[in-house]
């Protein structure tokens, strides 16, 4: 039997595991919202990629909305982890890296992506009471948030491990981020002139 089949054969059914299920399946669903959020904001920052049918706040809105999906989401994702009996996790590990028995490294990365994830959005959220130089110095974080979860996709979860569908995804979700940064970059830097002054 082949690495995949017998871990599929091993595998509880969702009745007897439906955290487990949960926590999968709002793992990865929280994943790809986080890649497409990304994606819309890499494209947002260019008026190269508007016109009058696609103006840039319609992409900046999308960027906005789907990155607080993506945090509902991972809500779900840390809730069923813990409460799922399988493995013990406690809490600390949700904010605290190193702090999980369980595959201590690439949960860790998956705590840390989850703090500068919240950072992230919650600064924006309290975009209007700061600096917009802070505002977007903290934003730039996203770009370490994301690779560190697509590091905690690969290893902790169990749709990547033995070459399950997952491993796909991961690397689907590692494409859409390459094409939007190679659109950037042949587009050139686009930030407005008033933000590239206040990023100095
Ligand atoms: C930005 C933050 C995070 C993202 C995007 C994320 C995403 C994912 C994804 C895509 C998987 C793979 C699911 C699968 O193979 O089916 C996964 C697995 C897992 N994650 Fe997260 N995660 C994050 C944060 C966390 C945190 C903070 C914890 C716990 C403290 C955690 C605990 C786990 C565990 C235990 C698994 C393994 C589930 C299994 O047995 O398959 N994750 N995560």
């Amino acid at each position: 039997m082949s690495p995949a089949a017998s871990i599929l054969a091993a595998s509880p059914t969702l009745s007897q595991a439906p955290y487990w299920y949960l926590t999968r399946s709002t793992g990865i669903t929280a994943f790809v919202l986080l890649t497409v959020s990304m994606a819309f904001g890499i494209a947002a920052t260019h008026r190269a990629l508007a016109s009058p049918a696609w103006p840039r706040f319609a992409t900046q809105n999308l960027h906005r909305n789907v990155s607080l999906l993506s945090l509902a989401f991972l809500a779900v994702h840390i809730v069923t982890t813990i409460v799922d009996g399988f493995v013990t996790i406690s809490w600390w590990a949700v904010v605290v890296p190193f702090m999980s028995d369980y595959r201590t490294l690439w949960v860790a990365l998956g705590t840390i992506a989850f703090d500068l994830t919240l950072i992230v959005i919650v600064s924006s959220q309290l975009r209007r009471r700061m600096s917009v130089s802070l505002w977007r110095r903290i934003h730039l974080t996203a770009y370490a948030a994301w690779p560190l979860a697509f590091l905690h996709f690969l290893n902790t979860g169990t749709d990547a491990a033995h070459g399950r569908f997952g491993i796909w995804v991961d690397i689907g979700c590692a494409g859409v981020i390459a094409a939007a940064l190679a659109v950037r970059v042949v587009a050139g830097d686009n930030t407005p002139r008033p933000l590239r002054s206040l990023v100095r």
